[in-house]
């Protein structure tokens, strides 16, 4: 099968797509054949050696997928060839094949098409859990959402109002501010142009956001630190822009503000069951059509490492899908 690899933690440009064997399912294990991988900022990081999780050499990056079941190992008896999924699976998605714990997978909703179904998961579950198990977040509150036309962003817009609250986008242009709001953002802010913390508390009559996404990092952290209402929660989410900040802690002791950290990938394992929730009610509002996974682009397999790279450099908005053919 086709394959794209990384041999070596170190630059995306040294991903290769190259023929491998098909993989073995392992007891436990279904072996996929992948229609559709969804490109996620975690991609880029995990091939440079950048992510918190380090797959053992060479693997193929791709987080996120759907396809079709093709074969199952021991002891599955949940799934069966034929049958259409979607998975988060960490790696291993951009490949013609990929082989997965079947307790990675989700049989793929009705109505949802493998690209859809391969830019759902990891987004929109990082945004529900970060907004209603961390944040807490009421109806009729503020969302300050940071990077709002990327994939964790407009995933967060998004879910903030199917949870009724009043949604601030920041993003960093006028197009991808109008990405925002076709996703129904109630306003923008240009970081480029605009200054973050004055348009939040003039947007708000001077309270601020009882809750920030932030899933950009850098310089704006702080500006939203600042405009973050009184015991608000500033939600640490990502670091897109490269650099961790530090957080003056004045700034949380004066507004008695919370600052709280979210790990996914880490959260489902450590609270399955919650996670199931979270997948239910995900599910229910993409079939009420609240949630609309925001494909902006389609490529082959031999153009990923390309939208990889353009995407580590700030040149995608929403989910770039690589699709594979069966
Ligand atoms: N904590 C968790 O559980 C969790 C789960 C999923 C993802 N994440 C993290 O969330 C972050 C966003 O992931 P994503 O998949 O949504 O990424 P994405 O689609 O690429 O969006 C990231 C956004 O960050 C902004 N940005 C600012 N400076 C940037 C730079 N130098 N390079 C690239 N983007 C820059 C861009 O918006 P503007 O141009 O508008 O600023 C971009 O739209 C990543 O750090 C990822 O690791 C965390």
């Amino acid at each position: 099968m086709n394959a794209l690899l990384c041999h070596a933690f170190g630059p995306i440009a040294e991903l290769r797509l190259q023929q491998v064997p098909d993989p073995e399912p392992g007891p436990g294990q279904v072996v996929v054949a992948v229609r559709a991988c969804s490109l996620n900022f975690p991609d880029a990081l995990i091939v440079q050696g950048l992510y918190q999780v380090k797959p053992a050499l060479p693997f193929s990056p791709g987080a996120e997928f759907a396809g079709v079941v093709e074969r199952v190992g021991e002891g599955v008896d949940t799934l069966r060839p034929g049958d259409a999924v979607l998975a988060f699976a960490g790696h291993g998605g951009l490949a013609e094949r990929c082989a997965v714990d079947a307790a990675r997978l989700l049989r793929l909703p009705a109505g949802m098409d493998f690209a859809q179904g391969a830019a759902f998961l990891l987004t929109y579950g990082t945004a529900l859990h970060a907004l209603r198990t961390v944040a807490a977040l009421q109806p009729g509150q503020n969302v300050l959402v940071l990077g709002a036309a990327g994939g964790v962003g407009l995933a967060a817009v998004e879910v903030a109002k199917a949870m009724g609250a009043r949604v601030i986008a920041a993003a960093s242009s006028a197009e991808r501010l109008r990405l925002a709001a076709e996703h129904g953002a109630d306003d923008g802010i240009d970081y480029a142009t605009q200054d973050l913390r004055r348009s939040v508390l003039g947007l708000t009559a001077g309270r601020g956001a009882d809750v920030v996404v932030d899933p950009v990092g850098g310089a704006f952290s702080e500006s939203a630190l600042r405009a973050t209402a009184w015991r608000g929660a500033f939600l640490v989410v990502g670091f897109a822009a490269g650099d961790i900040p530090r957080l003056p802690l004045n700034l949380v002791l004066l507004q008695e503000r919370r600052v709280l950290g979210v790990y996914w990938g880490d959260a489902l394992q450590r609270e399955p069951q919650r996670h199931h929730a979270d997948v239910e009610q995900l599910v229910r509002w993409f079939a009420e059509g609240r949630l609309r996974p925001p494909i902006t682009e389609r490529v082959g397999l031999a153009e990923a490492r390309d939208a990889i790279e353009r995407m580590a450099a700030r040149r995608v908005m929403g989910k770039v899908v690589v699709e594979i053919a069966p």
